[in-house]
This record gives structure tokens, sequence and C-alpha cells, in this order.
């Protein structure tokens, strides 16, 4: 069973990779990750927050007017346990190198150009293997167009470019009103993939406390059919690779994001539910499904439900929507 796969330059024992989180960024759950057969890990993200704080906090140090901005600061978050500052980060990319024997995936996550100038730099310096840019934003802003949005975070993609040689995969959010035009403008900046999509933590209401409450909920395999209509409709459409972050807790979605064509599939809340162990499950069942259905090679399966490749491509469009709507029964 051949599950060899070429993701970001990257040559992978399998397309099932450990994602951004809290696991990968540990050099020893990083270690039980490649125990279990991760073929590569993705850290979690150094976010430009950090950064902005970093360098706000050396510039407070000199400068008597730091009281002004005080209180700004205090509306960034503190950083969590395994949230690192750039130079922290910077070494932890170091010694994961140095630990493990797989590619090590650093991960930015930036909204403004600026943030991304000088990192991405540093990274690939540090020994990174490949950048993810992760583009988390929230278009909240009535004065700022889509098509002025699109361009800052291009940009932001451009900056984090500029100067490397490493690959980049862009992580997106699913709020486009045309994903495929965007993806199309990223293939001009010189990314090697997308990664379809970020989850955005949504906040919650306290009704007795009056308080927004942040909320992190772990994902369900409820999350996949989004990332698979997309990829479906991407694949063959775009020269990027395409990675799946979002829903995959078994073996059997693992299998519909190839089908949809992806090239590679990201977990995390399953490894955070069931442990870095369960890399190791999805790989086997993977491998014992292609085995019984006469697989012998992902490039069997890889597109074959894509919206090019499907035998009922408008089941993946609008055209069934009426339909689907119609076949409900209370
Ligand atoms: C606790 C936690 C921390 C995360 N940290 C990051 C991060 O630093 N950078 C990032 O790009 N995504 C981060 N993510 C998002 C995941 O990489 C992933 O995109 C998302 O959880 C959907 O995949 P899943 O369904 O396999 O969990 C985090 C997710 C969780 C649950």
């Amino acid at each position: 069973m051949n599950l060899e796969t070429t993701y970001l330059g990257l040559k992978l024992k399998h397309p099932i990779i450990p994602g951004a989180g809290p696991l990968t960024g540990d050099v020893s759950k990083a270690r039980q990750l490649e125990d279990h057969g991760a073929p590569c890990v993705i850290m979690s993200s150094l976010f430009e927050e950090q950064i902005v704080r970093e360098q706000r906090a050396a510039f407070a140090a000199i400068d008597e007017a730091a009281d002004s901005f005080a209180e700004a600061l205090s509306y960034l978050p503190e950083p969590e346990g395994y949230r690192l500052g750039p130079d922290d980060y910077l070494a932890r990319i170091t010694y994961l190198k140095a630990a493990l024997d797989i590619p090590v995936i650093a991960s930015v996550n930036g909204i403004s150009p600026d943030g991304w100038r000088e990192y991405p730099k540093l990274i690939a310096a540090a020994g990174a293997d490949a950048l993810e840019v992760n583009l988390y934003h929230l278009a909240a802003d009535r004065y700022e167009s889509s098509a002025e949005v699109e361009e800052r975070l291009l940009e932001s993609v451009r900056a984090a470019r500029e100067g490397i040689d490493i690959p980049i995969a862009v992580k997106l959010p699913p709020f486009f009103t045309s994903l495929p035009h965007f993806v199309s403008r990223l293939e001009k900046v010189g990314v090697q993939a997308v990664v379809l999509f970020n989850r955005f933590y949504q906040p919650d209401i306290d009704i007795e406390e009056l308080r927004t409450e942040p909320t992190l909920h772990l994902s369900s395999p409820a999350e996949l059919n989004l990332r698979l209509r997309w990829l479906a409709i991407l694949h063959g459409r775009t020269p990027l690779e395409l990675s799946l972050s979002g829903g995959i807790h078994a073996a059997t979605d693992v299998i519909k994001g190839l089908m949809a064509g992806a090239t590679t599939v990201q977990t995390v809340s399953g490894l955070l539910l069931h442990g870095p162990g369960h890399l190791a499950v999805l790989l086997r069942d993977l491998a014992d499904w292609m085995h019984e259905h006469d697989y012998t090679h992902l490039d069997q399966l890889r597109g074959c439900m894509s919206h090019q490749n499907a035998p009922d491509p408008e089941a993946i469009e609008r055209s069934n929507y009426a339909q689907i709507l119609n076949s409900w029964t209370a």
C-alpha cells in the first residue's frame, strides 16, 4: 500500500498531518506524534498580536509615554501556556528540528502586511521546512469593502513570501464571496498550498452576568461537509495543493477528504479528544479500507469525487437545494 504524498515540497509517508494546535509545538508531545506515525507536524501559530505585544513592550521600556498605550496592551490576550513569544517560538523550531526526524512546518497568524515582513524570514532561518500563513480575520469594518479586505490579506501573504524560499501554505477562513477567485490570486503570489479552513471561535453570551464569553469547542465530523464541498470545487481547477483542516475524526473522514481532492488532511480536535495514538488508528483504518476496496495508491482515490470527476457534480452545487428542502419529513 503506497500512501506517500508530496506536500509543500516535502515527501511525506502519508497524508494525515497533526495540524496547528497545542500538541505540535510541545517537544515531548510532538515526539509522541512522530512515534505514532506523524509524517510531519504543523506548529501552533505565532500570532501577530504576540509580536506586536513584544515590540510594544520593548518600546515601553524606553519611552516615558508608555502609559499612554498601557491600557491598549491590556486588551491583548495573555499568551496561553503553549503560546510562545517570537524569540521562544524561533527557539522552539530549533528544538523541534533537533528532536524530530520528520519535517516541521511553522505557522504564523497575521492580519496586516506590516506584521509579516520580518518573522517569516527568522522562522525560515531557524530551520522550519515550510510555513503555514493563517489568515484569521473577521471583516467587521463597514467602511472596508470585500475587495479591500482581500487586497490586504494578499498583501500579508506577499509580505510573508518576500525574502524566504521555503514553501508556503495559506490557511483560509471560509468567508469569501468568491473563494475560487481569491485562490487564483494566491496562485500569483507564489504560495504552494491552501488549507481549507480555519475554524472561527464564536463568542457566547452569559445572559445572567451580561458577559461575552469566548468559547472554544472542539470540532465534530459535522464540520467536514463545508470543507468537502469547497475541496471538490477547487480540485483540478487550481495548481495549488489543497489541505483539509476541520472535522477529521475517523478514517472515513480522511477518505472523503481525499476523494474530494485533498492532497493532505490535518487533524487537531480528534487528537485532543483521543490522544496522539489516534493518528495510528486513522492510518491503520485508512490502509485497511483501501486494501478491502482494492486501492493500492492514493492517486486512485484523490479527487475521484471532485466536481470535475464526480458522477453527479450538480449535487455539489446549488441545484439540489430545493429538492433537499422538499425531502424533509417531520
Ligand atoms: C486548542 C486549539 C488550538 C489551536 N491553535 C491553532 C493555531 O495556533 N494556529 C492555527 O492555525 N490553528 C489553530 N487551531 C485550529 C486547528 O489547527 C484546526 O484548523 C481546527 O481545530 C479544525 O481542525 P479539527 O477539526 O481537526 O480540530 C487550534 C485548534 C485548537 C482546538
